[in-house]
């Protein structure tokens, strides 16, 4: 949730900036900004709306701007003040001298204000941010050196923050710190790069450094000065980013969403590589710590998680309850974190996050763990905040997922449920080997069966467009597909804008029944096993109201052809695995109606990638 990138070298920066927030602006695109220091003066550069906006500023000015070696940019998502160019980062003080890129919420920002107001401060803005910027020149206005200046404002700062700060009076100098916001060092040959994210440097340097809570950076050209906020001097920790930056190219699809769907049959080989090697083998899962002991004393598992990544991990309380017998309990981490926290040391604490960053599902994982919890974090950033509260990590390596709608990262995270559930079964022996093998099977399978879903798009497209001119729509499935409606219903309305909600096909008579009419969808997920039958019923029950019905099906059973409309057809698959099919349809589906409509697919309105604020 904002973007934040920073230079200093001896390059022009504006390329390296404005390049930097393209690859960040999945994470807000409200409005955008930089800061450059030209001839000894701060200058500023502001747009409201997409980043194409500050570029068409940035270009035609180009020849002036990019005389500056030095530079920090942003990409909001407004949080404190409308997505206006005054409200658009960096901010600045009374003089102009100082330029703050800020991602977080001040919390304290209204006292603040009020301080620095009486004492002469003027607010240009409604943001949390322009506090910072005053705060840090009346430091630096009493210590004339601007890592003192930054330092002193952290320690009346309250909230989460990542910020970069540059001065006028020293222009070759940005200081950065962080806490409770992702912020890293890229580290060049007489140059340095800042980034809230990976993508925004990887394309420059794969050696970086993480900063940590309370840690501040003083980078010049040929100089890294690395503290904590008590001005202990620290010693940094070079990473090698295991990154590449084909992940940010759209292989010559339209959308990032659409190349990321395509990449979920090699994002399940990942998953499985090394952990699953082959059918008589046991999982391998080497960051998990638990021994056969702790299994024996778990008495409950406990899920947290927020959007996509709560849906997979419903799917992760049905398998583990079904494969180990142990309860499991799966909440949003933003309901999670304001009631009584009930977890001890004999319950597990999983959180799930694509990105390791949200705030909610930190904040969840850390109270579990301040009661004695093991934290198991299930992520696609091992190099994240969350990863680095885990007793245990399951890195999903679906590689950077650029698209705000999460596809590939909910297929990674579904297949490492599966993983982590059937080594529990083998841990706890809970399970018959036949019936493992079978599992351990399907999932070796499941990426051709991808494939085949993904050659036969076509028809899923023609399906779009028949039903693209909807309100609503409505996903029914039960069971194990429960949350493969959900999360169908959940891709829809994000990008299409349509409403759309998913049930459990048993309750819609329970009330939702009452909306269906002749011009309602209802997708049923109708998968051959335990419930089928059920479900063919509740189909029955909402067709004999006129609505108009959907099928996304493995069956080949003739009945059905006449209950729906459209049939959206899945190669057969096991019960237990095939939310991991199922999802992939509808994906599509979601897609290609947003298509149709003309949605800004790969970044919805009100959306950002990863959600840094509670
Ligand atoms: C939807 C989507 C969001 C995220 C949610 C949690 O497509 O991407 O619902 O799943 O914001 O984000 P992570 O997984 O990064 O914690």
């Amino acid at each position: 949730m904002c973007g934040i990138v920073g230079y200093i070298g001896s390059k022009s920066a504006l390329d390296i900036l404005l390049d930097g927030l393209t690859n960040l602006e999945y994470r807000g695109y409200d409005s955008a900004g930089i800061a450059v220091n030209i001839d000894g003066m701060v200058e500023l550069y502001k747009a409201e709306g997409k980043l194409q906006n500050l570029k068409d500023i940035t270009e035609a000015n180009r020849t002036h701007i990019t005389k500056s070696t030095i530079g920090i940019g942003h990409i909001r998502w407004a949080t404190h003040g409308a997505p206006t160019t005054i409200n658009a980062h960096p901010h600045s003080c009374n003089c102009g001298k100082i330029a703050v890129v800020h991602n977080g919420i001040i919390e304290n920002y209204k006292e603040l204000r009020e301080n620095l107001e009486k004492q002469g401060c003027v607010f240009r803005s409604q943001t949390d941010t322009e506090t910072v910027a005053h705060l840090v020149a009346h430091k630096y206005a009493q210590t004339n050196d601007l890592t003192e200046a930054v330092r002193l404002a952290t320690k009346e700062i309250e909230g989460a923050y990542a910020l970069c700060v540059i001065h006028q009076d020293v222009k070759d100098t940005i200081v950065a710190t962080r806490r409770n916001a992702p912020l890293l060092v890229g580290i060049g040959e007489g140059e340095y790069y800042l980034a809230s994210d990976v993508p925004a440097i990887i394309q420059h340097t794969k050696k970086a450094m993480y900063i940590d809570d309370n840690q501040i950076v003083t980078l010049t050209p040929n100089s890294m000065k690395y503290i904590d906020t008590d001005k202990n001097v620290l010693e940094p920790k070079i990473e090698h980013l295991p990154w590449e930056p084909v992940a940010l190219s759209k292989m010559g699809y339209k959308h990032f969403m659409l190349k990321e769907i395509h990449e979920q049959p090699d994002v399940v080989r990942n998953v499985l590589s090394g952990k699953l090697k082959a059918i008589d083998e046991k999982i391998k899962l080497d960051e998990v710590t638990l021994n056969a002991n702790d299994f024996k004393n778990l008495t409950r598992i406990q899920i947290v998680a927020c959007g996509t990544s709560l849906h997979a991990a419903m799917i992760g309380k049905y398998i583990i309850e079904d494969f180990c017998g142990i309860p499991v309990d799966v909440e949003p981490a933003s309901e999670f974190i304001y009631r009584r926290t009930i977890t001890d040391k004999n319950t597990l604490v999983i959180g799930v996050s694509q990105s390791g960053e949200t705030a909610d599902t930190i904040t969840a994982v850390r109270q579990a763990k301040a009661l004695g919890s093991h934290i198991l974090i299930v992520t696609n950033r091992p190099d994240s905040t969350m990863a680095r509260e885990a007793n245990s990590l399951v890195p999903v390596n679906a590689g950077i997922e650029v698209s705000v709608a999460a596809t590939k990262s909910y297929m990674a995270q579904v297949i490492s449920f599966y993983l982590l559930a059937i080594y529990m079964a083998e841990v706890k022996e809970s399970m018959e080997l036949s019936e493992l093998n079978k599992l351990k099977h399907e999932l070796i399978v499941l990426p051709q069966k991808i494939e085949e879903v993904l050659a036969h798009k076509e028809s899923i497209k023609a399906c779009a467009k028949r039903f693209a001119n909807a309100k609503d729509f409505i996903f029914i499935a039960r069971g194990i597909n429960f949350p493969t409606a959900l999360e169908g219903a959940l891709k829809l309305k994000e990008i299409s804008y349509i409403n759309a909600t998913g049930y459990t096909a048993g309750e819609l008579k329970h009330g939702p029944i009452a909306m269906l009419d002749e011009s309602m969808p209802v997708l049923s997920i109708l998968i051959t096993g335990k419930v089928y039958e059920k479900i063919l019923s509740n189909s029955e029950e909402a067709k004999a109201r006129n609505a108009r019905m959907i099928a996304l099906t493995n069956s080949t059973d003739e009945k059905i052809n006449d209950l729906f409309e459209a049939i959206i057809r899945v190669p057969e698959i096991d019960e237990l695995v095939s939310p991991a099919l199922a999802i992939v349809p509808l994906q599509l589906l979601a897609y290609y109606i947003a298509e149709f409509l003309g949605k800004d697919v790969d970044q919805p309105r009100n959306l950002a990638k990863s959600v840094t604020v509670e």
